[in-house]
């Protein structure tokens, strides 16, 4: 038996032992599931923790690299096999295989060239690519000299970049020309050149030239990456070992909105997140090799980061990329991949099934999807309606469906059925995952001991994969997610329990949205909003959104009344985009003269969710506002 296979959870039963040994002595628990890490040096302690601080410390004393875990160590037994699939954005164009060797190759070299650059160990590097293969490859590269990835999604304005290169105080960016989705070809670098004007920590500039055409360089800035990747390929010099790294050395920081105006770089660690993402990868998705798991999300999120990246290669499988959108050139895309590459396990968001549903079953004739095995859903409560397309126009009604319920904090699953081993509920996540101990609280912080039981979603016990600081500001990840209830984690998320102790998460409790799958803070948001010289104030909420889950309603009181509603509308749109970036942009605008609040000035949200969601009876005591007026007017010219 291999050391990956012991770590396997092969029937229900298997599933009840593992779970109860890890609850009643986790340390042992962990301490045998992380041999089956390739290590440096071995670990000393398993786990140091208190949540008041907070302090997680998994396997202190080890050292360990991350790209030598997903490369070097499968190369003697699987070199010449398959590691990374990369499916163009036009279908016409050819694909790219990489094998094992071939990678490993290709992330010395870049790892070589970072090194050339000055980047060092500890140093942060920001990521702002399209879904290209030496996305994957400069994350890896990274990690191989010990430098710390903050990948940024290619959908975020210059200001986000800023905020994001700032914050990190990075030095180096490693970015495309361009990158393509679906019928249009996105700039990218031209947006890095703007965000860099108010950056100073930034010393080199790496630029894959994918798309073509003019892309202005700064001479004392900026390099040409394939360029330098094959001169040093031809010097000989591309090689590059990989760095012994502490356990709890940092491994990336993924930037995510909160509930309070900036976003925070969430920052993962070693040993602990590979652990996790390798166990949850593996069991969750029954993986065996040399299957092909196409995860749909983009390396710019956690989970592509998890599940397209880390998780599939820790185990030496075979993880499929792709550049391109569901709907281009057509609405039959993934099922094409999928039948081109014969793809084994589908890893896909709510959203986007329920826009692949809308239109319709002809994008589905003529496709066999046979090869598929398992299919996943991650990033929203998944609808029972879309559960069940899913399960029967692409699982045949036989393939299992994992609802995996998990966060950027949580570094993989948490909670979710493990692919035709545990039961799959459709709506539930259902069970947590070994070592996870999930508890419901009440709003007074008490725990519902109850079996069926509705509450908040806490966690009492610590795991490798969990987050371990908000970047520059340790104090700001104490008082998000251990401060709410005092010993507990707080995820956010609202949740309830049924009599078989199975989990169906309902969505955010603050004032996070989740559109389309992506976490967007309302008062982020409405900074942006706010920044447009007209608006006097604004307040977003969300609401059911047939498509995205949630879409963005925004209250704006301008200063010009009336508003010229049509240009108003466009100008604070653009303000969105340029500030965060369109994937952020109100699908509502309701110009309104006053926003509903208490005396003490706080505005009155539960009033503008409900009428935004159209439930007028339901408004509830409005007798505490400072004008209950404001209100009839808002409902009057709801859009
Ligand atoms: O509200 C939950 C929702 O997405 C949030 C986490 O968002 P993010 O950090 O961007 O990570 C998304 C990918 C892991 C959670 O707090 N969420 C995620 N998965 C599910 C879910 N809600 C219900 N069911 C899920 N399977």
């Amino acid at each position: 038996m291999t050391q990956l296979d012991s770590l396997r959870i092969k029937s229900l039963e298997s599933y009840h032992r593992e779970y109860d040994l890890s609850v009643q002595d986790p340390k042992k628990f962990w301490a045998d599931k992380a041999k089956s890490l390739e290590w440096f040096t071995p670990f000393q302690e398993v786990l140091n923790w208190n949540f008041q601080e907070p302090q997680v410390r998994w396997f202190e004393g080890g050292t360990l690299n991350a790209s030598y875990n997903c490369l070097d160590r499968h190369l003697a037994e699987h070199g010449d096999e398959e590691a990374l699939v990369w499916e163009p954005n036009d279908p016409t164009s050819p694909t790219r295989h990489y094998t094992y060797r071939e990678l490993h190759a290709e992330v010395e070299a870049t790892a070589a060239l970072l090194k050339e650059m000055g980047v060092s160990k500890g140093d942060r590097v920001c990521l702002y690519m399209g879904m290209v293969p030496e996305l994957a490859i400069g994350v890896l590269a990274c990690t191989r000299i010990g430098a710390i990835h903050s990948v940024i999604f290619g959908g975020f304005s210059a200001q986000s970049i800023a905020d994001r290169v700032n914050d990190a105080q990075a030095v180096a960016i490693l970015t495309c020309d361009g990158a393509y989705r679906g019928a249009k070809s996105i700039p990218l670098k031209s947006v890095v050149d703007q965000a860099l004007e108010q950056c100073t920590s930034v010393q080199r500039v790496l630029v894959l030239k994918h798309i073509g055409g003019d892309c202005p360089m700064n001479t004392n800035r900026d390099r040409d990456w394939l360029e330098k990747l094959n001169a040093l390929k031809k010097e000989g010099r591309a090689h590059c070992p990989a760095e012994p790294m502490n356990s709890e050395d940092p491994l990336f920081i993924l930037y995510t909105s909160g509930s309070t105006g900036k976003p925070k770089g969430v920052v993962h660690s070693t040993a602990g997140y590979l652990l996790w993402s390798q166990y949850t990868f593996l069991n969750v998705f029954q993986y065996q090799r040399p299957q092909l798991h196409f995860c749909t999300a983009d390396i710019g999120w956690i989970t592509g980061h998890s599940y397209i990246v880390y998780g599939p290669l820790l185990v030496g499988g075979r993880t499929l990329m792709f550049e391109g959108i569901p709907t281009w050139p057509d609405a039959g895309r993934f099922w094409d991949i999928v039948d081109k590459h014969t793809v084994d396990i589908l890893y896909t968001a709510p959203t986007a099934i329920r826009s692949l549903m809308a239109c319709g079953l002809e994008p589905l004739q003529s496709k066999s999807l046979a090869s598929l095995k398992v299919l996943g859903t991650v990033g929203e409560p998944i609808n029972a309606e879309a559960w069940h397309w899913y399960h029967e126009h692409i699982g045949k009604s036989e393939l299992p469906i994992v609802d995996t319920w998990w966060q950027t904090e949580t570094g993989g699953i948490l909670i979710s059925n493990l692919a035709g081993v545990t039961e799959a509920v459709p709506t539930f996540a259902t069970l947590p995952l070994p070592g996870i101990q999930p508890v419901l609280v009440d709003e007074n912080g008490q725990i519902l001991e109850a079996a069926e039981a509705r509450g908040n979603l806490c966690i009492r016990y610590p795991w490798p994969g969990m987050i371990r600081s908000t970047w520059g500001d340790h104090e700001r990840c104490r008082q998000t997610y251990f401060s709410t209830y005092p010993g507990l984690y707080f995820t956010g998320d609202g949740c309830n329990r049924n009599a078989q102790g199975q989990y169906r998460i309902t969505g955010r409790v603050d004032d996070v949205l989740n559109v389309s799958g992506h976490r967007i803070g309302t008062a982020e948001l409405e900074n942006a909003i706010n920044q447009h010289p007209n608006v006097v104030e604004s307040a977003v909420v969300g609401y059911p959104h047939d498509i995205k889950g949630q879409g963005i309603y925004a209250y704006i009181i301008c200063q010009s009344l009336p508003v010229e509603s049509g240009t108003a509308r466009k100008a604070i749109l653009d303000t969105v985009s340029h500030l965060i970036g369109p994937i952020a942009k109100p699908d509502k605008i309701q110009f309104v003269s006053g926003l509903p609040k208490t005396r003490s000035g706080k505005i009155m949200r539960r009033i503008l969710r409900k009428i935004a969601e159209g439930e007028w009876e339901q408004l509830g005591d409005t007798s505490t506002l400072l004008d209950p007026t404001v209100v009839q007017d808002i409902m009057q010219s709801r859009l």
